[in-house]
């Protein structure tokens, strides 16, 4: 497939224009219409890497606006909420108006470091900087329940992967649960966690849903990398030394805590064992360099084995696991963000070759059916919502594969 780059680019304009958002001030990107008309969290990190692309300025606001209202009184202070509702909303599933009271991966530093690249802009990252280290304390204050630099989930939607299998043991669910009971079992835990507490001190007490992923915590890890080169930008280098040390326990703690026989594994804290249901986050784990080169490669050559090679790429489960289905909302479609993120791995250890052909058939996916949110790995058939903001991540693929960034 020819890479276009004009082309590309004009039609990603197109679409987020469609979905731009302003208000009160403040410019974002909404995921889709309709479905998804809030801001999230980790998607509008997701837009500010796509936006450098076809219009920096505003890549810059949508990162200001997903760090203008971090939580600023009661146990999670610091927290930046999965969802802000900026015209309110959030009433009925939080009990507060205005933003949910759980969060998602923090990928704000990455961005903003990436943003950088093509269009620098110390005022903005003086702007955000003190929200961004903020909700890392946070992280290392409320979710780091050892106190190793591990840090833990209490929701399913906290992870981005709403409806994986991977969840379903920890939920509580039977091992082929339907939609519909799924669903209703992530309605009820955000309603406990509303009525009881966010503690994951709680949640493991009272045996409900608090688990350590590994790709989540791989995020988090590339994120505090990403803030120790903030800090270093801004000219604090007391800060810097901080989070480099932060990053650096955390890396020591996953290599002790989640990798098994050479395997990135996630942990359920509640019930002390590891969740036995693989998915592609093993591979979302290159992103955060928390692997030994061999490691990377073992589990790059993993990722071509067949159960994770069906004709489009990269499905979330693999499509030999009984629990697989293509067609399923995060049962094991392919979601272009996690390609990103898997592809961003990949180069991260040099696999450029790899990396290169998973971005040129992402392209070809998204070409052939459209900005969907997610895609069946068999037919390639897209569902969900559409069009979908971060599908639009084929673009930084192609553009930094191409070359034109070095
Ligand atoms: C779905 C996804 C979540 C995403 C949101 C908005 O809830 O599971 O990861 O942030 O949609 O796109």
């Amino acid at each position: 497939m020819a890479w276009n780059a004009e082309r590309w680019r004009d039609e990603v304009a197109a679409l987020f224009t469609l979905n731009r958002v302003e208000v009160d001030g403040y410019r974002y990107t909404r995921p889709a219409p309709s479905t998804y008309e809030h801001q999230w969290l980790w998607d509008s990190c997701f837009h500010a890497i796509i936006l450098r692309h076809i219009d920096p300025e505003m890549a810059w606001d949508e990162l200001r606006a997903i760090s203008a209202r971090p939580l600023v009184s009661g146990s999670d202070a610091g927290m930046l909420p999965h969802m802000q509702y900026w015209r309110g909303g959030g009433e009925g599933l939080w009990g507060v108006d205005s933003h949910s009271i759980i969060t998602q991966p923090p990928l704000i530093a990455i961005a903003a470091q990436l943003v950088w690249q093509i269009a620098p802009d110390e005022q903005v990252l003086r702007t955000i900087y003190p929200t961004v280290a903020a909700f890392h304390t946070w992280f290392a204050r409320r979710r780091d329940v050892e106190g190793d630099g591990l840090v833990c989930l209490i929701h399913p939607w906290e992870s981005g992967w709403d409806a994986s299998p991977r969840w379903d043991a920890p939920m509580g669910l039977s091992v082929l649960p339907s939609d519909d009971e799924a669903r209703s079992a992530r309605l009820a835990l955000a309603a406990t966690l509303q009525e009881r507490d966010t503690d994951p001190r709680t949640a493991r007490a009272e045996g409900r849903f608090c688990v350590i992923p590994a790709d989540f915590n791989a995020v988090r890890i590339a994120d505090l990398d990403a803030l120790t080169w903030m800090a270093g930008q801004i000219g604090s280098s007391a800060d810097a030394a901080r989070w480099a040390a932060e990053a650096r326990m955390s890396r020591d703690a996953f290599r002790r805590r989640l990798i098994r026989d050479g395997l990135p594994v996630d942990l359920d804290v509640t019930r002390g064992e590891v969740l036995a249901v693989e998915t592609a986050g093993q591979f979302v784990t290159l992103f955060g360099g928390v692997l030994e080169q061999s490691e990377a490669e073992a589990i790059a050559a993993r990722l071509e084995h067949v159960e994770w090679s069906p004709r489009w790429r990269v499905p979330t489960s693999p499509v030999n696991q009984p629990q697989y289905a293509g067609d399923r909302y995060w049962r094991g479609n392919v979601w272009v963000n996690v390609n990103w993120m898997i592809w961003a791995g990949l180069r991260r250890y040099g696999l450029i070759e790899q990396a290169d052909a998973l971005a040129l058939q992402t392209a070809e996916l998204v070409e052939t059916e459209g900005w969907h949110e997610y895609f069946d790995p068999m037919t390639g058939a897209g569902h969900g919502s559409h069009p979908h903001s971060w599908t639009a991540l084929v673009l930084d693929m192609l553009a930094v594969s191409a070359g034109s960034l070095g």
